[in-house]
C-alpha cells in the first residue's frame, strides 16, 4: 500500500469551475451524469515549469460502471483514456477550457461501506468526506478544487417524496411513470467532499431564524416518520449555535436554507455538508425521556460543531487532507467554547481534559501516534483521530491563552478575511495569528513581554507527535521565602520521530498558602505590583500566572513568599493550559491541600485525580494504602458537605479516572499495566469509599432527589451526583440504593435509568438482571436506545463474557450494518477489561475475528476498531504475546487498506508504545 505525502502536493493541473450532476435513483441502482467544466490551471503550469497544457487529467472513481465519456460533446476514443480500478486518466485534454461529460451506474443498495451514495433504512443518502465523492462519479475529488454545483435529482415519488441537495431548490416537478425531480443550486463554490444528496420518505420540523443582519433562514430538520417529537432539542441547539457564532465571532449564516437529516447508518457522528448536514440519528433524536443529560449536551455540541464548520471548514476549507486539523481542531475549539459559555467553563474544561487524557494521550504514546499535521498517510479515513480533533483544539487553545481573547479574535478576523472562499493550510492560520500578535505586541511595547514567543517554534506543535513531559524539581528556601523551580521539558519518541525539539508551553501556575489563600507569583527581579498585572480569564484560579516555557531547561525563582518552614502548595497547569504531562514528586499532603483549597477548578480536580490514581494503583498491587484512602475519604466528605460547591462539581471531583488513565499511571510508575487488576481495584475503591462515606453520601442523595424532575440542563448536577452515589453505595452492597437504582429503569428520566444500570453493572445480581430486562422490554423498538443496552450487556464484567457477546451479535435486533450497534457490542467488549484482557487470550482472538469480518463490509468502522490492539506492547509478556498473536492472525486476513494500515502500524518494529 502506498503512502500519500504532504511533500508531493502539487496544485491541480486543471481548474474546475462547475460540477453539474443529474442523479437518477431507482429501486436497485442509480445513474449519475456529470458535466465538469475544466480549464488548464496557469498556476500549476507555472509551478512545474511545463508548457501551457498537455498534462493528463486524473479523475478518481471507485466502484463505478462507466457508460459513456465525452469531451465537448464528442465521445472519447478508448485510446484517449486509461481506465483503472481507482479512476481514469484522460491522456491529452484540450489546451483550452472544455466540458467533460460522463455517465456511470452505481449500486447504492449494496453499498455497506457507508461512503459515497448508499441506502440506510430505505433512505438514499451520501457521505463524501474524505474521498467518497469518487464513489458517485468520476471527478478530481480533491479539496483544493472548489466548483459550483448544480444537481438534478430524479426518483420515484412514492418512495422518495423528499429530494435534497446543497444550496437552494430552484425547481421541482413531476415526471412520467410516478417519478419526479428537483434541482438544487449551490451559489458557493465548494470542494466535492461537501457535496450531499438525500432522497426518501422524511418528515420535517421547520422553523425560521432571523440572522443578526435581518435575513431570514429556513431551518429544516428531517427525520424518519414518527420521530418528529424528538427534534425539538436539536432545533433549539441549532438556534443557539447560530446566535452564538454571530455574537462571539461575528459570523453569520450565508444561505436561505439550512437542512439537517438524521440517518441510522453512519460511520461517524455527523457531517457538515454545505447547507445539508447529515447526522447519525443518535445525535439528533432526543428528549429527557429517551436521552441522557450527557447525550443532550453532546447533541447540542455536535449540532454546533457542524454549524460552525460553515465558516471554519466550508467557506474556508482545507487545501489537502494534511490540513485536516485546520478545520477540525479549530471547530472543536469553537464548539468547546460554545459549550463552556452555555454551561460553565470549569466543568466543561474538566470533562474535555478527561477525554483528552483517556483518548488522545493514549494515542500519542502508541504505534498510531502522529502529529496534528501528519506528513504522510495511507488511508485518509484513519486520520480522523483524537489527535487531529482534540489535540488540534488544544493547540488552538494554547494560541488563545498566549495571545488573549482580543488578539486571538483579531487573528481570526484576519484569517477569515484573507482566506474566505478558498482552500487554506494550517500555516495560513498560524500566520494570521502571528500577524495579529505582531500588531498587538507593537502596540503594547514592553508591558506584556513575558508572554511573547516565537511562532516558528510554536508550530512544532503541529509537526511533532507525542505528549511533552514537564519535569519539575523544587527547592524551597524557607528562610527567605523563595521557591526555586527547575523545569525541564522533553517529548518522548514516537514512530518515525526519535528526537524531538523543545515546544512553546504556556504554563499557568498559582501558589496556595498554608491557610488555603492564593499567594502572588512574583518572579525574581520583578516588582510585586507588576507581577499581578496579567489579565487572565475570570474562570482561572485566583492569582494565576502565565509563563512561557520554550527552552529545554529553565530555572525560575519565585520570590516574596511567606517565610515558613513549609513551602506553599504549587498549583500547576491550571485550566490545563497545555496538553502535556507533569512529572514532579508531589507529597500526598500537598495534593490533599490543593484538593481542598485550589481556586483553579481544574487544578483542584487534578489533585484529586492524582490521589485517586495512587489509591487504585496501590490496590491493584494488593497493597491498599489505608492512610491515603482515609485522607481521600475525609477530603471527599468535606467536599460533599461544602455548600459552595455545585452538585456537578462534587460529582466531578469524586469521579475515578478512566481505565486508560489508570493504565497510563501504572506505566508512569514503572509497572506493566494489568487491566483486569486495575478494573477490579477501581471497583473495590468505590466500595471502600461507599462504606466510609455512607452517611454523607445518603444525605447528599436525599438532597439531590428533590431536583431529579427538573429538565436539562437544570438538575443535571444532582442527577450526576446521584449516579455516583448509587454506584458507590451499590458497590458497598446497600440494598435500598440497589432497589432505587433498579427502579430508575422504569422511571421518566433516561439519565437516571442509565445511571441505575451503570450502578448495577458490576455484579451478577438479580436486580441487575431485572433492570436489564426491563430496559430491553421498554426500548426494544428504538434502535438508538437499544444500542446503549447492547453496550451495557457487552461490557458486563462477569460470567462468560464472550458467550454473551456472541449471543448479542446473533440477536434479532442487532444490525451488523449499523456502525452504532457494532461499536456498542465490540466497543463494549473492548472496554470490558476482565473479558477482553482475560489471560487465556480468547478475548483478543474473538475480537480479531470480528474485525476481519467487519472489514469486509465496512473498512472505516473496522479500522477504527482495530486500534483496540494498539497498546499490546505496554502489557506484561504473556498478555503482550497473546495480543500480538491475535494481531498477527488479523494481519494474515485479506484486509482493506484502512485496516491494513492500522494493523501494520501496530506490528511495526519502530513502535514506542
Ligand atoms: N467532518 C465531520 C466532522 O467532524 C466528521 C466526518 C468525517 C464525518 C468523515 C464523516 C466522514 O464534523
Ligand atoms: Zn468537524
Amino acid at each position: 500500500m502506498s503512502s500519500v505525502r504532504l511533500a508531493d502536493y502539487r496544485p491541480a493541473p486543471y481548474l474546475l469551475s462547475r460540477t453539474d450532476l443529474t442523479v437518477r435513483l431507482y429501486g436497485d441502482h442509480a445513474l449519475v451524469e456529470a458535466q465538469l467544466r475544466f480549464a488548464p490551471n496557469p498556476a500549476a503550469n507555472e509551478a512545474d515549469g511545463a508548457g501551457a497544457s498537455g498534462e493528463p487529467l486524473w479523475l478518481a472513481g471507485i466502484a463505478l460502471t462507466l457508460e459513456s465519456l465525452q469531451i465537448d460533446g464528442l465521445t472519447l476514443a478508448s485510446e484517449a483514456y486509461a481506465l483503472e480500478s481507482e479512476g481514469l486518466m484522460i491522456k491529452a485534454p484540450p489546451a483550452a477550457p472544455f466540458v467533460l461529460q460522463s455517465r456511470v451506474r452505481i449500486e447504492p443498495h449494496s453499498n455497506t461501506t457507508l461512503e459515497g451514495l448508499y441506502v440506510s433504512g430505505g433512505l438514499f443518502t451520501t457521505q463524501c468526506e474524505a474521498e467518497g465523492f469518487r464513489r458517485i462519479t468520476f471527478h478530481p475529488d480533491r479539496p483544493d478544487l472548489l466548483s459550483r454545483f448544480r444537481v438534478r435529482i430524479e426518483a420515484e415519488h412514492s418512495s422518495c417524496p423528499v429530494l435534497l441537495s446543497n444550496g437552494n431548490c430552484i425547481d421541482s416537478g413531476p415526471l412520467d411513470q410516478g417519478r419526479h425531480y428537483a434541482i438544487w443550486d449551490d451559489p458557493f463554490p465548494k470542494p466535492s467532499y461537501l457535496f450531499a444528496l438525500v432522497a426518501g420518505v422524511l418528515e420535517e420540523r421547520r422553523e425560521l431564524f432571523t440572522t443578526a443582519s435581518g435575513r431570514s433562514v429556513q431551518l429544516r430538520l428531517h427525520v424518519e416518520p414518527g420521530d418528529l417529537t424528538y427534534t425539538e432539542h436539536a432545533m433549539a441547539s441549532l438556534r443557539r449555535a447560530m446566535r452564538w457564532d454571530e455574537q462571539r465571532y461575528g459570523l453569520e449564516y450565508d444561505l436561505d436554507e439550512y437542512n439537517i437529516v438524521a440517518v441510522r447508518h453512519f460511520n461517524m457522528g455527523a457531517m457538515e455538508n454545505k447547507s445539508l448536514n447529515i447526522f447519525n440519528s443518535k445525535l439528533v433524536l432526543a428528549d429527557h425521556e429517551i436521552a441522557t443529560d450527557e447525550e443532550l449536551e453532546r447533541i447540542e455540541s455536535v449540532i454546533a460543531h457542524e454549524y460552525f464548520h460553515n465558516w471554519t471548514g466550508n467557506r474556508i476549507t482545507c487545501r489537502d487532507w494534511f490540513q485536516l486539523s485546520l478545520k477540525e481542531g479549530l471547530t472543536v475549539f469553537r464548539d468547546q467554547s460554545f459549550t463552556s459559555d452555555l454551561h460553565g467553563a470549569a466543568i466543561n474544561r474538566i470533562e474535555n481534559v478527561s477525554i483528552l487524557r483517556n483518548t488522545q494521550f493514549r494515542e500519542d504514546s502508541g504505534p498510531t501516534a502522529h502529529p496534528v499535521q501528519p506528513d504522510a498517510y495511507q488511508a485518509i479515513d484513519n486520520f480522523y483521530t483524537t489527535t487531529i480533533y482534540e489535540k488540534g483544539s488544544e493547540v488552538i487553545r494554547m494560541l488563545h491563552t498566549l495571545l488573549g481573547e482580543e488578539t486571538f479574535m483579531r487573528g481570526m478576523t484576519l484569517y477569515v478575511s484573507r482566506h474566505d472562499g478558498s482552500a487554506a493550510t494550517c500555516d495560513d492560520f498560524v500566520r494570521a495569528m502571528e500577524d495579529a500578535a505582531t500588531l498587538a505586541w507593537d502596540e503594547a511595547q514592553e508591558s506584556s513581554d513575558s508572554c511573547r514567543f516565537d511562532f516558528a517554534q510554536f508550530k512544532r506543535w503541529y509537526h511533532q507527535a507525542g505528549t511533552p513531559v514537564l519535569q519539575i524539581q523544587r527547592n524551597w528556601d524557607g528562610s527567605c521565602g523563595e521557591l526555586e523551580l527547575h523545569i525541564r521539558q522533553h517529548t518522548p519518541p514516537t514512530p518515525g520521530q526519535p528526537h524531538k525539539q523543545a515546544v512553546v508551553i504556556p504554563l499557568v501556575l498559582g501558589l496556595v498558602g498554608q491557610g488555603g489563600e492564593p499567594l502572588p507569583v512574583q518572579l525574581e527581579g520583578e516588582d510585586p505590583e507588576t507581577a499581578q498585572e496579567q489579565d487572565l480569564p475570570p474562570s482561572w484560579g485566583r492569582r494565576s500566572r502565565l509563563l512561557v516555557i520554550d527552552q529545554p531547561e529553565v530555572q525560575l525563582r519565585l520570590c516574596g513568599l511567606p517565610k515558613q518552614h513549609h513551602p506553599p502548595a504549587l498549583s500547576l497547569l491550571r485550566q490545563f493550559s497545555a496538553p502535556i504531562k507533569l512529572d514532579l514528586g508531589r507529597p500526598v499532603a500537598e495534593l490533599v491541600h490543593l484538593l481542598a483549597h485550589d481556586s483553579d477548578p481544574l487544578a483542584r480536580w487534578d489533585a484529586g485525580q492524582l490521589l485517586l490514581k495512587r489509591a487504585v494503583l496501590a490496590r491493584s498491587q494488593g497493597q491498599h494504602d489505608a492512610q491515603l484512602e482515609e485522607e481521600l475519604g475525609d477530603a471527599f466528605g468535606r467536599i460533599l458537605n461544602d455548600p459552595s460547591l455545585s452538585q456537578a462539581s462534587k460529582a466531578l471531583l469524586l469521579s475515578l479516572p478512566g481505565q486508560p488513565e489508570l493504565e497510563d499511571a501504572a506505566q508512569q510508575a514503572g509497572h506493566k499495566p494489568d487491566p483486569p487488576a486495575l478494573f477490579a481495584a477501581a471497583q473495590s475503591l468505590r466500595q471502600r469509599l461507599g462504606q466510609a462515606l455512607a452517611t454523607t453520601l445518603l444525605q447528599q442523595l436525599e438532597a439531590c432527589q428533590t431536583e431529579w424532575t427538573q429538565s436539562w440542563p437544570h438538575g443535571q448536577g444532582d442527577r450526576r451526583l446521584s449516579g455516583l452515589i448509587w454506584a458507590w453505595r451499590s458497590a458497598a452492597g446497600d440494598a435500598a440504593v440497589i432497589a432505587q437504582a433498579r427502579a430508575a429503569v422504569d422511571g421518566a428520566s433516561m439519565t437516571l435509568a442509565r445511571y441505575g444500570l451503570a450502578a448495577l453493572q458490576h455484579h451478577d445480581r438479580p436486580e441487575r438482571q431485572a433492570a436489564s430486562e426491563a430496559f430491553y422490554a421498554r426500548w426494544q423498538h428504538r434502535p438508538v436506545i437499544l444500542d446503549s443496552w447492547f453496550a451495557l450487556e457487552a461490557s458486563a464484567p462477569f460470567g462468560d463474557g464472550l458467550a454473551r457477546v456472541q449471543r448479542l451479535l446473533e440477536h434479532p435486533r442487532y444490525d451488523p450494518n449499523a456502525p452504532n450497534s457494532v461499536r456498542a457490542v465490540l466497543g463494549g467488549l473492548a472496554g470490558n477489561a476482565p473479558v477482553f484482557h482475560a489471560a487465556d487470550g480468547n478475548g483478543y482472538r474473538f475480537m480479531a475475528r470480528q474485525i476481519a469480518d467487519l472489514d469486509g463490509r465496512n473498512p472505516i468502522t473496522a479500522s477504527r476498531l482495530a486500534k483496540v490492539f494498539s497498546r499490546w506492547r505496554s502489557y506484561g509478556t504473556e498478555r503482550a504475546a497473546q495480543m500480538h498473536s491475535a494481531l498477527s492472525t488479523l494481519a494474515q486476513a485479506e484486509l482493506s487498506a484502512n485496516t491494513g494500515e492500522v494493523v501494520q502500524q501496530c506490528l511495526a518494529e519502530d513502535n514506542h508504545g
